[in-house]
Order: structure tokens, then sequence, then C-alpha cells
């Protein structure tokens, strides 16, 4: 009788689990797939994606022949490319879990020790422990805290200190490495409670590494579309494996330095929060979070570490140096900043935190900078981890999804002459505010997998360009051509090198 009873049970269950996942299965049952690019056995849609221009502006263009949402072939793996702001927002916020996952790749494996880190890592316990680690890290240095502001100026202070001895030796500059320099300090003070010094051995290897890394990942390489391809000789998979190895060595003489003066009554910075958690969770193996179950391993600390400056650093001085260039090319947007500066701020004291308020033709430029060339302009790719839809179409689990932010930053019908660089349309219609004139603007993405630096990222371009601008005009060195506006498609979306001379404004402060 009691195995009469069991299967009587058992047959219940499946029936309603079958009950269940038939309607969730119709939901999206009975709706098309997204338009599809040509595609042949084992190269996908590899023939049909052959173009001068780079895969953001490119697949921009394609909307013209497949429509807002289509998809692709990367040898076996399905994309879809993403469009319309109606359609990110559905996939990063509306269904942010189901579309959550990350994809695996080569080289992104190299680098994140299989994804034991955030920004690559898969939806999992262990990916939102190690996020709310960093997030309370960095909030305990956040908004309305004095110190990351401290930090912050300090660096800012010694580029201006920098400007001012080029502009006494009449030198024009490539800013990319100072700029490099005052952003790495910031996020090296807050995971290491360190910085760098001018000319210091361990910063220039950084700069070496960082670059080749920015070259060599998550660029859709062959060898990323076809993992088989690792197998022959890859110039560029050596540079990364060189590279990271570089970073690794970096990585792991701050964790062994830290493990050995770790007091669990001091938190200096986020190496020591992660530090605490994976004790804690050691002396604590019978409560739910053990060491195990949330990823507490030293790959995954170094990797969460490893994450925060790959992730910090580049975005941050990439958004320096376009909005550089923009003023270099846009004098009269430079000059109206600087108003601004001289009325609110004046010259006998430096620009704050709190100055945010009433600046808000900088703050304009600098979400006009983040939409004309936002770093990420194809954010991560994400993945479906279900059967689902988009829009009024059905989304395979498994698929990658690409969320094109260059088109939604360009798009005609949200933005008038969207290649324009034009402040002015952020600000509301007495120029007293900022406002959002589109919902089609996401230059930190959205929802679950959204970046966990924004708000740390808008105090440091603040900071910088306020005081820079406060004591410098930016010009062109004479006889040289404006800088390039084109981007070099990587990881992030990279100007091309180039000077400025910085000209110090009359009656500003010196620094020494
Ligand atoms: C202006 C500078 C920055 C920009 C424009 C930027 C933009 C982005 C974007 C577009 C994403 C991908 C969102 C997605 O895949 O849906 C992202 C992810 C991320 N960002 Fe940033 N970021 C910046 C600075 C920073 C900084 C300073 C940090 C660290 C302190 C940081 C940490 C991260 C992390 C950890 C992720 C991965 C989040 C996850 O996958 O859960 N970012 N960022």
């Amino acid at each position: 009788m009691a195995w009469f009873m069991c299967l009587c049970l058992f047959l219940l269950v499946s029936l309603a689990f079958l009950v269940v996942s038939l309607k969730f299965r119709s939901s999206t049952r009975g709706l098309p797939e997204p338009p599809q690019l040509p595609a042949l056995p084992l190269i996908g849609s590899l023939l049909s994606l052959r173009s001068p221009h780079p895969p953001h502006v490119f697949f921009k263009g394609l909307q013209g022949k497949y429509g807002q949402i289509y998809s692709l072939m990367m040898g076996s793996h399905r994309v879809i490319i993403i469009n319309h702001h109606k359609h990110a927002k559905e996939v990063l916020m509306k269904k942010g879990k189901v579309f959550a996952g990350r994809p695996r790749t080569v080289t992104t494996d190299i680098l994140t020790r299989s994804g034991k880190d955030i920004a690559f890592g898969d939806f999992s316990a262990t990916w939102r422990f190690h996020r709310k680690i960093v997030h309370g890290a960095l909030c305990m240095f956040g908004e309305g805290s004095a110190s990351i502001e401290k930090i912050i100026c300090a660096e800012a202070q010694s580029l201006c200190s920098i400007l001012c001895e080029a502009a006494a030796a009449h030198l024009s500059l490539d800013l990319s490495p100072e700029l490099t320099r005052a952003v790495t300090n910031v996020i090296c003070s807050l995971c290491f409670n360190s910085s760098y010094c001018r000319g210091d051995p361990e910063f220039e290897s950084m700069l070496e590494y960082s670059q080749g890394i920015v070259d060599t990942v998550g660029k859709d390489s062959l060898v990323d579309i076809f993992p088989w391809l690792q197998m022959f000789p890859s110039a560029d998979l050596r540079l990364l494996k060189h590279c990271v190895s570089i970073r690794d060595k970096l990585l792991q003489k701050k964790y062994d330095e830290h493990k050995a003066d770790y007091s669990d009554h001091v938190q200096r910075d986020l190496l020591d929060a992660l530090l605490r958690a994976k004790r804690s969770a050691e002396n604590n193996n019978t409560a739910e979070v053990s060491a195990e179950s949330v990823g507490l391993s030293d790959d995954h600390l170094l990797m969460t570490v490893g994450d925060i400056f790959g992730a910090g650093v580049e975005t941050t001085t990439t958004v320096l140096k376009w909005a550089i260039i923009y003023l270099i090319h846009h004098p009269q947007v430079q000059r109206r900043i600087q108003e601004e500066l001289d009325s609110k701020v004046g010259c006998g004291k430096s620009p704050q935190l709190c100055d945010r308020g009433s600046l808000p033709y900088l703050e304009a430029t600098i979400r006009e900078v983040l939409r004309i060339r936002p770093v990420a302009p194809l954010l991560i790719p994400h993945v479906a981890l279900s059967d689902t839809s988009i829009g009024d179409f059905t989304v395979r689990k498994g698929s990658r999804v690409i969320i094109n932010l260059w088109s939604l930053h360009h798009d005609e019908k949200e933005w008038e002459n969207p290649e324009l660089f034009d402040p002015g349309r952020f600000l509301n219609s007495e120029g007293t505010g900022v406002t959002l004139p589109s919902s089609s603007y996401l230059p930190f993405g959205a929802g679950v997998r959204v970046c966990l630096g924004e708000a740390l990222a808008k105090m440091e371009i603040f900071l910088f360009l306020s005081w820079i601008l406060q004591h410098f005009t930016l010009s062109v060195p004479q006889g040289h051509p404006l800088p390039s506006l084109e981007g070099k498609f990587g990881v992030v979306l990279q100007p091309a090198k180039y000077k400025v001379n910085a000209t110090p404004r009359p009656g500003r402060l010196f620094f020494k």
C-alpha cells in the first residue's frame, strides 16, 4: 500500500511539474525566432561579419536589413543583438535574472581563472556574495564619506602639479599614463591601501600588462569563437598569458602582505574585507555561509580584486581621455565649464563633491561624453539562463545576448543629431539643472549586472575634470592635428594616442 501511495504522489508531482513547465513554454512558444544572418555549419555567420567598421557600428548598420533584434551564429553559439532601449531594458531589468549569465570564452577564462571573478563569473551564489562584499567595501569609502574624496583630490592635485611642470617647461604631454596613474592610485587605495609614485617600476609593469589585456581579451577573437584553435600557437594568447602572469604575481604579493599583517579589528581596504569574510566563513563552517559554498578560495579573492582593477582603471581613464579630446575639439564647451567653475566655486578653493549640484554644465558634459563614446559599446555579453523571449521573439536557453549600447546612444529617433557633441541636450530648459532627455541611455548598464563602480567612477570623472579645468585650458599642440574621434574597439573603446598643451589660467592656485 505504501508503495502505491508513493507512486501516486510521484505521479502527482510530475504532473504538476509538467503543467507548470508547459505553461511557461507556451508563453514563449508560438513566437518566432529573431531574424538570423546567413550561417554555415561550423563557421556560423563568420562570412557575413566581414566589415571595415568596428562591431558596434556594423551591428547598428545591420538594423536596416534585419530589424532592431536579430541573431547570428558565432561558430556554434547563437548570439542575439539588441539595438533598441525597450528591448535592452527587458533584458537587463524586467528579465534581469533570466539574462544574468555570462558566456565562458577562452580569453576570459585565462583572465579570470575560469570565471572566478564578478564581471565574467556566471550568475551564482558566489557571484552574488562577492558583489555584496565589494559593494559594502565601496560604500565604506563611498559617496558621502570624506575619505574617497580625499584620495581622489590628492590624485587630482598631483595631476595638476604635473601639468604645471609641463607648462613651465613648454612641453606638450601624452596625458594617458598620468591619468592612468591617478585612477590606478584611487583603485589601489581602495583595494590595497597603497599608491604609486611617478616612475615606480611596479606601476610601469602594470601599465604594460593592462594594455596587453585590453588588446587581447573579449574581442570575439577567433579563438573565443572556435576554442579548439587554442591547440595552435597564437601570438595573442601568448601575450595574454604573459600579461596575466605579471598581474597575478603582483596580486599575489599584495595578498601575501595583507595576510601577514591582517587584523580582525581594522579594515583598511577591500582586500581586508574579503579576508575577513573568508576567515569568518572558515571559523563558521556549520553556518549556511561556509567558505566552500560561497567560493572564498584564494583564487576567488584574487580574481575579485583583479576585476576591480580591470574594470575600474581602464574604463574611467578612457572616459577621461575621451572627455579631454572632446574639450579640445570644442573650446567653447571648455570655456563655458570654466565660467561655471569661476562663478560657482571661484579660484580660491578647489572643487569638491558637494559642488556637483551647482555645476550642471560640467555634469551635462560628462553625460554627453558617456553617450557619444560609451566605453563599453557592447556592454559585457549576457546569457539566457532559461528559454524565454525578448519583444516578439523567442529566445532559447544558452543564447548569448549583446546589448548594442552604441545603437541606443546614437538612435536618431531618440537623439537629435546623435553624432553632434552637444552637452546642452542634458540641460533643463533654464540651463540650471541636468535632465535625461531620452531613456535610450545606459552607460553603466542596468539591473542585476549593473556596473559596481558607477558612483565611484562618476566622482572621479567629476573631480579630475573640475580640478584640471579650474586651473588649465587644454588645447592641441601647435602643428598637431586635432585628436582622432575614432575609437579602437576592444574590451573598452579606446581613443588613439594624442598630446595636449595645458596652459595655466591666470590668477589660479599654483601646484608644487
Ligand atoms: C566610467 C567608468 C565606467 C563605466 C562606463 C563602466 C561601465 C560598465 C558596464 C557597461 C558594465 C557591464 C554591465 C552589463 O554587462 O550589463 C560594467 C560592469 C562592471 N563594472 Fe563598470 N564601468 C565603469 C567603472 C567601473 C569602476 C570604477 C569599477 C570598480 C570599482 C567597475 C566595476 C565593474 C564590475 C565589477 C562590473 C561587472 C558587474 C557584474 O557583472 O556583475 N566599473 N561597467
